[in-house]
């Protein structure tokens, strides 16, 4: 099934086979940071490319030395990092607090901010007062905000500004309460419109990506043909130029049931366990310090 816009962009990025080389975003060797010019050459060169999140120093400079081009602070944090129920309690201080630390973890990958919940909605001025703040004293290099046609105004004003946006449609967390849950979204001929026309709407507005949340893959794969910035997927089938996965997800660290479109790579929270309960019983066993962790 096929959802064509009634006004279609004629310049959809070229599905050539990626080349390998010195430019390619993982597995290149530019050892500078990572812009959203790269980003724009890799659609060109037909690349896709992994997105992760990224919430402290220390783990994003793991991600950044295995190569991940571009790291996103994103507002996720709320669940994964802070203890909230979801993301609509976070603040744009914490995703300051957090997107500094992660910028000084790392030396190469693109550092993108998250505006969260209440630092945009308001309209493009405050958008641009929160974006601003957060190139400023955390030192991204882009800002993401969740919104099509409604937020189009908002990119419109950073992107004017100077300030790289990465854009986010299809399910968006921060409307929770308004959608009652987290269910997929653009199934049926009218929401695939919507979708179709929110993904437009942000790529005229001069998003430089877009991520694509939850959203069948048929109508993911045409709006990444439409479309000449890439898509980022989540739960948005393999056509994506880019897929993101929250990383505590990805390394087996969230506890629970996994959302069905998430692939677990390692299981961290069960090695952690393992290590805290293997030293617990060093300690209470007299195991712990041996001789030669001890001063004399
Ligand atoms: O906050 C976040 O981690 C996100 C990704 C899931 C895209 O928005």
């Amino acid at each position: 099934m096929t959802h064509a816009l009634k006004t279609p962009d004629s310049s959809p990025g070229s599905t050539a086979a990626p080349k390998a080389g010195t430019k390619a975003l993982y597995g290149g060797t530019t050892s500078r940071r990572i812009t959203v010019r790269d980003i724009a050459a890799a659609k060109e060169r037909g690349e896709k490319w992994p997105m992760l999140t990224a919430y402290d120093a220390m783990t994003a400079s793991v991600f950044d030395e295995a190569g991940i081009p571009v790291l996103l602070v994103g507002d996720s944090m709320g669940n994964c990092h802070l203890g909230y129920e979801s993301t609509v309690p976070v603040t744009l201080d914490e995703v300051l607090l957090l997107s500094a630390a992660v910028v000084r973890g790392t030396k190469r990958a693109l550092i993108v901010g998250d505006l969260p919940f209440g630092s945009y909605q308001e309209g493009s001025v405050q958008a641009l007062r929160s974006a601003t703040r957060l190139v400023k004293e955390a030192g991204v290099g882009a800002v993401k905000l969740e919104g099509g046609e409604r937020s189009a105004h908002q990119i419109e004003l950073l992107v004017r500004s100077g300030i790289p946006v990465m854009a986010h449609v299809g399910l968006t967390p921060q409307s929770v309460n308004a959608y009652g849950g987290y269910p997929v979204q653009g199934r049926g001929e009218e929401a695939a419109q919507q979708l179709l026309r929110d993904a437009k709407a942000v790529q005229d507005a001069g998003a430089f990506a877009v991520v694509l949340e939850l959203v069948p893959a048929e109508l993911a794969a045409e709006v990444t043909r439409m479309l000449h910035i890439p898509t980022v997927g989540i739960g948005a089938g393999v056509e994506c130029d880019a897929q993101v996965l929250v990383w505590t997800d990805m390394a087996g660290m969230t506890a629970g049931r996994m959302p069905r479109f998430v692939k677990q790579y390692a299981r961290l929270r069960e090695s952690l366990g393992d290590a805290a309960k293997a030293f617990a019983e060093d300690v209470v066993g007299g195991a712990y310090p041996a001789e030669e962790h001890s001063f004399h």
